[in-house]
């Protein structure tokens, strides 16, 4: 037996589909897109130009050069922070990131950007009354998760995004744990910038991500190189999306990732949603009746993505994993999940957390056979 609750890490599995494109990709087409102006170049060219305008679609991005494909989340948020941001100027961010984007703020403090650290409450919310609080003349940028993946808190984007509109302050958003199975629209959110891996939600493979930017924002590319055409000069382009696309591109991964976003439109998006919030309900109830459970993050569901953490009062999260895993062949991750500071403002650090992650393919009897694994554990 096997149950994968790990989805906030990665999907697991894929639909068939991403598995036959990424095959197809690899076997068929073989070369990138611009590395030759024969067949199987334009095919390569023609597919991402698909992949492109199906991530737009999926964001409500009017414009697909906008979309700057990446290796994941991280590499799209190392591009907009440090792309963005000078000395001098002033971000906002909250204690509830991913190391993802902690860092890369942290290495712009160092070089001396001021950073403010908003710290969320303990069920790891943010207000938007505290962005706007926080904001000074020389902010630049509001940075901050969609939907934690430590405790699924989804934060009110689209109030925080009229704070920064109004304020002609940007907005990157990471939408590693929300992209796919939360409704997301740039233009009505005041989106400025976002952030998401291929693997997670949208159910593409490793190795695949993207950055949005929005039309007028022009930032410093993180490399700089071969990018298929405009060879004559040795300047970077600064046309969009060449611009910060250096090197041969992932073609077989963004096949793939185009296959799962193809899957999701073909489900529909709040299929999936309401599919996750059933587990989620599922499982939140079932740990409410575990002996010494403290669950983590806001009660009410539509605050709250596919992402569920809990402690047991007397266990390590890690011996819990362990067990779950060694006894009953049952995935989950435990400790800190990259994000020290949502661990120390929701009070479980050092020790973290064990966190259950349904994805489309979890089933209720996958939550049921955690449950009864966890009863027996606890109870030993
Ligand atoms: C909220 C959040 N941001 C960023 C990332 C990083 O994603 P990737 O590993 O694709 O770079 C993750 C992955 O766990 C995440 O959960």
């Amino acid at each position: 037996m096997s149950v994968y609750l790990d989805n906030a890490a990665t999907s697991f599995p894929k639909p068939d589909t991403v598995y036959q494109a990424v095959d197809h990709a690899l076997r068929e087409i073989g070369v990138g897109p611009g590395r030759g102006g024969y067949r199987r170049g334009l095919e390569a060219g023609r597919l991402i130009f698909r992949a492109r305008e199906a991530v737009a679609a999926l964001i409500g991005a009017g414009d697909s050069e906008r979309i700057v494909f990446t290796h994941s989340a991280t590499e799209s948020l190392n591009l907009a922070v440090s792309g963005l941001l000078r000395p001098g100027e002033h971000v906002i961010t909250t204690t509830m990131e991913h190391n993802s984007l902690a860092r890369p703020l942290h290495v712009a403090e160092q070089r001396g950007v001021d950073v403010t650290w908003l710290e969320a409450d303990g069920r790891g919310c943010i207000d938007s009354r505290q962005v706007a609080d926080a904001l000074r003349p020389a902010t630049r940028l509001v940075a901050l998760s969609h939907c934690s993946n430590v405790t699924g808190t989804i934060q009110p984007l689209a109030e925080i995004g009229a704070v920064t509109r109004g304020a002609g302050v940007f907005l990157l958003v990471d939408a590693a744990q929300s992209a796919g199975s939360l409704p997301i629209d740039v233009g009505e959110m005041s989106v400025d910038l976002l952030a998401a891996p291929g693997h997670k939600g949208l159910l593409g493979p490793q190795g695949t991500g993207f950055l949005y930017v929005a039309a007028g924002i022009e930032l410093t590319p993180l490399m700089v190189g071969g990018t298929g055409g405009h060879s004559s000069g040795l300047d970077q382009p600064t046309v969009m999306p060449e611009r910060l696309e250096s090197g041969t591109l992932n073609t077989p991964g963004i096949a793939g990732l185009l296959a799962g976003i193809e899957f999701i439109e073909s489900i529909g998006r709040a299929t999936i949603r309401s599919a996750e919030t059933a587990l989620v309900d599922q499982l939140v109830t079932g740990l409410g009746t575990t002996p010494g459970v403290t669950l983590y993050g806001p009660a009410e569901p539509e605050r709250r993505g596919s992402v569920v953490s809990f402690t047991v009062a007397g266990h390590d999260p890690s011996q819990i994993g362990f067990h779950l895993d060694r006894d009953f062949g049952i995935s989950v991750r435990v400790g800190l999940h990259c994000a020290p500071l949502a661990h120390q403002t929701i009070g479980t650090y050092p020790a973290g957390t064990v966190r259950v992650s349904p994805g489309w393919f979890t089933t209720a009897r996958d939550i049921d056979l955690f449950l009864q694994a966890l009863h027996t554990i606890v109870k030993r």
